[in-house]
């Protein structure tokens, strides 16, 4: 059967989450034709619902899948089906234990939630692969069925990595299929260090339940084995379903500032990635991360703040992409795939957009009136092709009662819904999100400065996002891409915490250096593909581009402050501050007082800017003075006003609970404005 699949869609669409096993089959046709009414698009379905389609072991039941995928189609909806296997069944966990995982405490995780499978364990390995081919032969030719979602969200719930036996012969394995010889792998950690040297594979153990911290590069790869365990868990799904299910696309629904695994590695067999917005309840991060401004998670706690979401929209529209080495995976992409392939492919979704309240975070204040439209109309702007809701009606049972939906506990429509049905999408056309500025953000750099942060409160994402952050404020879009991705056509290449550098690495940036401005953070190069440091210092393969070499770093303890002069203003540095002996470079600022006194804190080496002091307003003017140079004109915006462009419309939102008055123009509070270039105001 060819799929039917509609023509590619010119502006924003919408979609929801639904789960019609959680309610009576007297109303799926009433509520599949009000998703209709309401002007959505998709559904997706199925993905915590393998124990109605596999009740007992190898006893399908597609007769209540059949029937709603039928209502649905009847509807008129399209369906994004899911591979159940974030909730195995009772009876897997009863016959099986061996596959549940185990946290770095040593104990096993038991059934009673989800996530509880251990992507190393064989069996359930086979158990995945039979599911998945079950439902992909029965549904993955059916004309409503457009695409899919596999398994949801890899590492929810601490998952990412496990301890179990499997996972330890597993990891043996990849260590010798990467090393070769355990001397080899010595020398690469470091092992001499405490005597911690193997003489065989199978005395390496896992990284968990050591006397005290393990060694850092012994950590490193057990996180790049945990993310091949998890992507190569993934494409054995995606190989049954690009078999079974030809012209369908297939994505994976992440989270928000999710460090667990390499997200790089695990979308490569994908067409595109999706993620899970959750504004207020990810608004958290900043609380958590005290490099950041406190008072963001106060002032924005009924909207999230926008770079917060910003940022993981920027990052999942640049998710899918080659990268110079080229990727692992084996399993070929249809090319055919997508109804909704554009030019601008390719592009992302928001699997789950955020409609009301949340349940999980610490607390869970009810989102502003208007957050929703907000919420949807930024998606969109930084590229989203489709936003879903999360979900249709809100649970009557189990875990989430308190989560919110489109629908009230009792059916009837909550505020979102009534945002939902006042968005005019055509006003949301499609369109490329044309960013002069790229931001260069990678898991491997993230893990091994987050092992050693070094001073209470440092932290990659703070670091990162305090950059992201200054670019969005003087209203520019930014793409945020891998290093090792394809950098061209970018006036300024913004680097914040680049702290892993390989050979490759450093001559790519080199290249690029050649036709961009490039700005690196503290910590850049500080270590080498296998953890250590370089034996020359930091920044060891970089050092030629940057013209200079560390020269002391000062961990500064909370309150403590290190003054920086930049052009006779004076910057307060927190946290952290390293110094440079320049070799080439000259000194743009210097720190005054205390041990740094007189040392170089920013160099310039060329088109090379090298910022060692973590000071928001220190990295806001270097940015700034950088940019202008670049012919990429900041537009300072008020805290919480933004502009994103996306094609032709640049769409100007205010964040704050008050109005705000921008240039003339009167923005109410919690409001977005699609605008034509002609309406931007100067
Ligand atoms: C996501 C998840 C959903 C639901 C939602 C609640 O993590 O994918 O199934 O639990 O959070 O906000």
């Amino acid at each position: 059967m060819t799929p039917s699949h509609p023509p590619h869609p010119s502006h924003l669409e919408l979609g929801v989450c639904d789960y019609p096993e959680h309610v009576p089959q007297d109303r799926w046709q009433t509520y599949a034709e009000a998703q209709k009414a309401l002007g959505l698009r998709f559904v997706r379905i199925a993905e915590f619902a393998w124990s109605r389609m596999e009740p007992r072991p190898g006893e399908y039941d597609w007769a209540w899948l059949d029937e709603a995928t039928r209502t649905y189609a009847a509807a008129g909806l399209e369906v994004v089906l899911c591979t159940p296997t974030a909730a195995p069944p009772a009876w897997l966990i009863e016959r099986h234990p061996e596959i549940l995982p185990v946290g770095r405490d040593g104990r096993v995780k038991t059934f009673g939630s989800r996530r509880h499978y251990d992507p190393s364990s064989p069996v359930f390995r086979e158990h995945s692969r039979r599911i998945t081919r079950a439902m992909a032969e029965r549904y993955g030719q059916h004309p409503a069925v457009v695409g899919w979602q596999t398994d949801n969200e890899f590492g929810w719930g601490d998952t990412a990595q496990s301890y179990s036996p499997a996972a330890l012969s597993a990891f043996r394995r990849w260590l010798e299929a990467r090393y070769g010889t355990t001397q080899a792998l010595n020398e690469a950690w470091g092992n001499v260090f405490w005597s911690m040297e193997y003489g065989t594979w199978d005395q390496i153990p896992l990284p968990n339940g050591a006397v005290a911290e393990v060694n850092p590069s012994h950590a490193l790869d057990f996180l790049r084995f945990s993310s091949d365990q998890i992507a190569t868990f993934q494409e054995e799904q995606v190989a049954i379903l690009r078999e079974c299910s030809p012209g369908r696309f297939v994505t994976h629904n992440y989270m928000g500032f999710f460090g667990g695994f390499d997200h790089y590695r695990v979308s490569e067999c994908l067409d595109f990635a999706s993620w899970d917005s959750y504004p207020t309840g990810t608004l958290e991060a900043v609380r958590e991360w005290k490099l950041a401004d406190p008072r963001l998670a106060l002032d924005f706690a009924r909207t999230g703040h926008p770079d917060v979401t910003g940022f993981n929209h920027d990052l999942y529209r640049g998710m899918v992409g080659r990268s110079v080495g080229g990727g692992q995976c084996s399993v070929e992409k249809d090319r055919t795939h997508s109804p909704l392939t554009t030019d601008h492919s390719p592009g992302f979704w928001v699997m789950e957009q955020q409609c009301g309240q949340v349940n999980w975070a610490p607390s869970n204040p009810l989102p502003a009136r208007g957050a929703v439209e907000l919420w949807t109309a930024q998606a969109w702007a930084h590229g989203a092709d489709v936003v879903s809701y999360f979900r249709w009606r809100a649970a009557t049972m189990a875990q989430e009662v308190l989560h919110s939906g489109l629908l009230r506990h009792g059916g009837r429509p909550d505020r979102g819904y009534e945002e939902v049905a006042a968005l005019d999408t055509a006003r949301f056309p499609n369109g490329e999100v044309p960013a002069r500025v790229a931001l260069l953000h990678d898991y491997e750099s993230l893990w091994v400065y987050n092992m050693q942060p070094h001073a209470e409160g440092m932290n990659y994402w703070a670091q990162t996002f305090a950059y992201y952050r200054v670019l969005r404020s003087v209203g520019l879009d930014v793409d945020i891409l891998h290093p090792d991705r394809d950098l061209g056509g970018y006036a300024v290449i913004v680097a914040p915490a680049l702290t892993l550098m390989t050979p490759e690495r450093a001559r790519h940036l080199e290249a690029a250096a050649r036709h961009s401005h490039l700005i690196f953070g503290p910590r850049t190069a500080f270590r080498t593909g296998s953890g250590r440091t370089p034996e020359e210092g930091q920044f060891g393969e970089l050092s030629g581009l940057v013209g200079a070499s560390l020269l002391r770093y000062d961990s500064l303890c909370a309150g403590m402050g290190q003054e920086v002069v930049a052009g006779g203003v004076s910057h307060l540095a927190r946290h952290w501050a390293e110094s440079y002996e320049p070799d080439g470079a000259h000194t743009l600022s210097r720190y005054r007082g205390g041990p740094l006194d007189g040392e170089s804190a920013v160099i310039r080496h060329g088109n090379v800017t090298v910022i060692g002091a973590h000071s928001e307003t220190l990295i806001a003017e270097v940015l700034e003075e950088v940019l202008s140079g670049a012919g990429v004109q900041p537009t300072r915006l008020p805290e919480g006003v933004r502009l994103s462009r996306r094609g032709e419309v640049t769409l100007l939102q205010n964040w704050n609970s008050h109005a705000v008055t921008w240039q003339g123009q009167e923005l109410g509070p919690v409001s977005a404005h699609p605008l034509r270039r002609s309406e931007v105001p100067a």
